[in-house]
Formats: C-alpha cells, structure tokens, sequence
C-alpha cells in the first residue's frame, strides 16, 4: 500500500488555485557566471520577489483562505522567526481577520516592523522552542485563535508545493532540485510536487552545519531534534516535525550542510552577480550547489534552486 503524507499533488494544485487571487508568480533568473562555477545550467526560482519576500505567504496563504468563515473569524495565531510571521499577517488581512504573532525577541528588525505594519499583534517569546510554543499556547487559550503552523501542517507543505509548481512550468526539464531545510516546509511541499511530476527529479536539500538536524536525521534514518542552532541563516533554526519529516526521509537524496562563511559569501555573490537581494537562509541553498559535494553528483545538467526568500537585517549585513 502507498505511504500517505500530509499533502499529495493534487493539494498543491488545489493550494495554486486557491492563492493565485494573492500570491506573485515568481521570475525564473539565470546568470552565466553562476553557470560556470557551478559547472551546470542553474535556474533560480526567485521567491526573493514573492508577496512579504519569501515563499511563505504560499502556505499561509493557502491556509488561511481556506479556513471556514466561522474559524476565519477567530482569528489565527502563529509563532516564527519572521518570513512566517509576516506571511500569515498579511494573509490575515487580505481576509480581513486578526492576526496574533509571537516572535522572538531576537527576530531581525526589518521583520517585526513589517509584521507590526500589517497590523498584527506582536508577542515576544525567548529563542527557545519551548518558550515560543508556551507563550503561543497562552494566546492561543486566551483568543481561541486558529493555530497556522510555520511548516508542520498539511495546507503549509501543500502551498509551499506550489512555487515547485510554477518552478517545473516554467524551466521545463530539471535534473534536480535544491531547496535549504528549516522546518521542512518547503522542501516537502517540493518533494511532493516534484516526485509526484517527475519521479527521476533528484531532490537535494541545504542546510547550515550549525543547524544540521535534518541531515543527521536522514543520516541515522530517524528523527533527530535541533537543540542549539548556531547560524545566520535565521529561518533555517527548527527541527523538521511529524508531517515534514516522512516526506524528507522518503524523498530527499542528501542533503548538503554547509558553513557559515559560505553562507555569507554565497549571499554576497549573489548580490553581487545577479543583482537581486537574497537572505541567508536563501543563500544555504546556493552555496550547496557550488559545494564539491554537489559538483561530485554525477548525471545532473540542469538544476532548479529555490531562492526561498530576501529579507535582510540592512542594518546588520554580515561584512
Ligand atoms: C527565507 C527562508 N528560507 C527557508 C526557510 C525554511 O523553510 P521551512 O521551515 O519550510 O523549511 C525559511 C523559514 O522561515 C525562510 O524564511
């Protein structure tokens, strides 16, 4: 009998549908220079450009709208570093609903601000996965809010699906893709879409060495919890969980970790090459492809990379 998991193709196609009103259809961009280095055609998927610059206002957006009027009105409440954050507040009020967002206190400012101009109420929680979940189980209680998970939940994966979606419509053919791993969100959402399209599509994960669960969980061939990330890449500090974890066992060839000054000077080249603002998370991703590992695969032309989001601390750049 096929494994059942939390979302299957025909939710992110339902996902594409149901948030087309809302989200931006992304650009795909390549650039020479990052061909040559990499030794292959790369293509960027720029989700940098997408509504709140990340990815995220996919899945909290395919939630949030498909919520019943009844539980819309309760309003929703989530707990994330930021992209998440500023997803499910602008989400909630394109559906005109309240939005409860608890944050840590060490969120990058340019995160908070937008979050707080969306017009959500801002809650500030200690880093500690423990503390953020404390603090969003008591405003959960308090406002009888409906929860929206930053990745562990089935209408997150299956709008996060959709930018993979897009990605293999407008690329064609890919050999594989590459995604960084925070909570596994996106790459579920892209395992599910891409294996199910394509089930040669090799699928490739990126993650920082200081956060590395999901590598050392595939490597053991069991979960493994992050219990003291150490990285820039502040959207890429949470352990997968019960629903992104089968998908990224099940689908994930490897996945690349990678150090924090290659993080930077990826962002950097980035930046500097194809003129486009890319965060750190993004970068990990970037940086995997140009990493002997990755330039060690065999039978890969043509690869797809998820530039997962671009907002940057300008206050705080890393050189
Ligand atoms: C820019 C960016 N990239 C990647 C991720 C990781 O996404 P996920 O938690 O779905 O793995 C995040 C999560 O916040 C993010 O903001």
């Amino acid at each position: 009998m096929p494994t059942t998991y939390a979302a299957n193709l025909e939710d992110v196609k339902e996902a594409a549908r149901r948030i087309a009103p809302y989200a931006n259809r992304t650009p795909i961009m390549t650039c020479a220079t990052i061909d040559a280095m990499a030794g292959r055609s790369i293509v960027f998927k720029c989700e940098n450009f997408q509504k709140i610059g990340a990815f995220k206002f996919r899945g909290a957006c395919n939630a949030i709208m498909g919520l019943s009027d009844a539980d819309a009105a309760r309003g929703v409440v989530t707990q994330s570093s930021g992209n998440h954050a500023q997803a499910v507040a602008l989400a909630a009020k394109l559906r005109g609903i309240d939005a409860h967002i608890i944050m840590p206190s060490s969120s990058v400012a340019v995160k908070k601000r937008a979050v707080l101009g969306y017009g959500a109420k801002v809650y500030e929680c200690d880093v500690t996965e423990q503390s953020r979940n404390e603090v969003c189980d008591r405003v959960e209680a308090e406002t009888g809010a409906i929860r929206i998970s930053p990745f562990d939940q089935p209408e997150i994966i299956a709008g996060q699906g959709t930018a993979t979606l897009e990605l293999l419509e407008q690329a064609g053919h890919l050999d594989a893709i590459v995604t960084p791993i925070g909570g596994g969100g996106l790459m579920s959402g892209t395992a599910i879409a891409a294996s199910e399209l394509d089930p040669k599509l090799r699928i490739i994960g990126a993650e920082p060495k200081g956060a590395d669960d999901a590598a050392r969980s595939l490597a053991a061939g069991k979960f493994i919890p992050l219990t003291e990330p150490k990285t820039i890449a502040d959207g890429l500090r949470t352990s997968t969980g019960k629903y992104t974890w089968p998908i990224i066992r099940d689908h994930v060839e490897r996945i690349i970790t990678i150090s924090e000054e290659d993080i930077v000077s990826s962002m950097r080249l980035i930046w500097e090459r194809m003129k486009i603002v890319i965060e750190p998370s993004a970068a990990v991703a970037v940086a995997a492809i140009l990493s002997d590992e990755f330039k060690g695969l065999e039978g890969i032309d043509k690869v797809g990379v998820i530039i997962s989001g671009g907002n940057v601390d300008f206050d705080n750049l890393p050189w």
